[in-house]
């Protein structure tokens, strides 16, 4: 099967001397939902925006659908729907006028009916004669959706777009996302999230710094990111880890309130039993146990030092 988005060697020098991206190869199928997982500043939305025709790319080719999006703008960006990171809104036109207007300069014919099904189904059915002005933040960004579907692109891209939304929305959101992908959309998505990688995304792809350094099935990456961590809290603060835990590879913690245990979720023996028989013995007591997943910065700190 040929990728529906092909990326090749692109690169990104911001005017300011700022590299945002160093050659990037990303190949994407058909259908497939795509997650590029990433911390702030690593390039996400660069990458989007080169893609979308909104940034230009210093060296490099992208196609779409086989369409060179430099040569073959028009073509390229007919197939592409972008849910922007910012919101950016006609605040003064009516909810129903702003997505049936978006899909007018595509140049597509009208579709009243597709147009209330995307109403409908963003909720904002009983909004669409609202002015954008009188909606709130969770509304205008279901509006924002509405526009980037409104010419029925075969590629949808959201960038970050779970970032300060409520559940409703968030829900909603993942209930389109998993519809259109029923329909043979491909969808793009970017975010600081493992979870939300982890929930919706068939592959993810990790970029650090401008470099994407993996692009894995989903469920493997979680395999091998399966590291939580136990953190114990004391019920007196301690000065040291006692000889007899010297064998456990713990850290002290918070001024000694707090003893810290890294494991392997996904191992057959993760420790715990054991470890916390052998605080008993010890003779230290705790109050207060928590498992959390690893940081993503944790995360990144090992696939970029296991990447030399
Ligand atoms: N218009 C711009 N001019 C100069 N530098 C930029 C511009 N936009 C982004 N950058 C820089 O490029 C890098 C990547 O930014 P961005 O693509 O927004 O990352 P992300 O979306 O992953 O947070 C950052 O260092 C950012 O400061
Ligand atoms: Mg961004």
């Amino acid at each position: 099967m040929s990728p529906v988005l092909s990326v090749s060697g692109v690169t990104k020098t911001y005017r300011s001397g700022q590299i945002a991206l160093h050659e990037i190869d990303l190949a994407v199928e058909k259908g497939e939902i795509f997650a590029l997982l990433g911390p702030n500043g690593a390039g996400k939305t660069t990458l989007i925006s080169i893609i979308c025709g909104l940034v230009s790319m210093s060296s490099g080719r992208v196609l779409v659908d086989g369409h060179d999006i430099v040569q073959e703008y028009r073509a390229a960006r007919a197939m592409i729907g972008l849910v922007p990171q910012e919101i950016a809104l006609d605040i003064f036109a009516t909810v129903e006028d702003t997505v049936r207007y978006s899909r007018g300069l595509f140049g597509r014919h009208a579709a009243p009916g597709h147009i209330d099904r995307l109403l409908r189904d963003l909720s904002l059915w009983e909004k669409r004669r609202a002015r954008v002005i009188e909606l709130s933040g969770g509304m205008k960004r279901r509006v924002m959706i509405a526009k980037a579907l409104s010419h029925e692109p075969d590629i949808l891209f959201l960038d970050e777009p779970t970032a300060g939304v409520d559940v409703n929305l968030r829900r909603d959101m993942w209930e389109v996302v998993r519809r259109l992908r029923d329909r043979g959309v491909t969808i793009i998505l970017t975010t600081h999230y493992i979870e939300e990688a982890e929930e919706m995304a068939d592959r993810v792809g990790v970029i650090d710094r401008g470099r994407l350094i993996l692009v894995e099935e989903t469920a493997a990456l979680m395999r091998k990111l399966g590291k939580r961590r136990l953190s114990i809290m004391m019920q007196k603060r301690i000065e040291a880890i006692p000889l007899a835990l010297a064998g456990w590879p713990l850290r002290l913690e918070a001024d000694g309130e707090r003893l810290v245990y890294d494991f392997d979720a996904n191992a057959p023996d993760t420790g715990i039993p054991r470890l916390l028989r052998d605080l008993g013995a010890a003779g230290i007591d705790y109050k207060d146990l928590e498992t959390s997943r690893t940081s993503l910065e944790d995360i990144f700190v090992g696939l970029v030092e296991g990447r030399t």
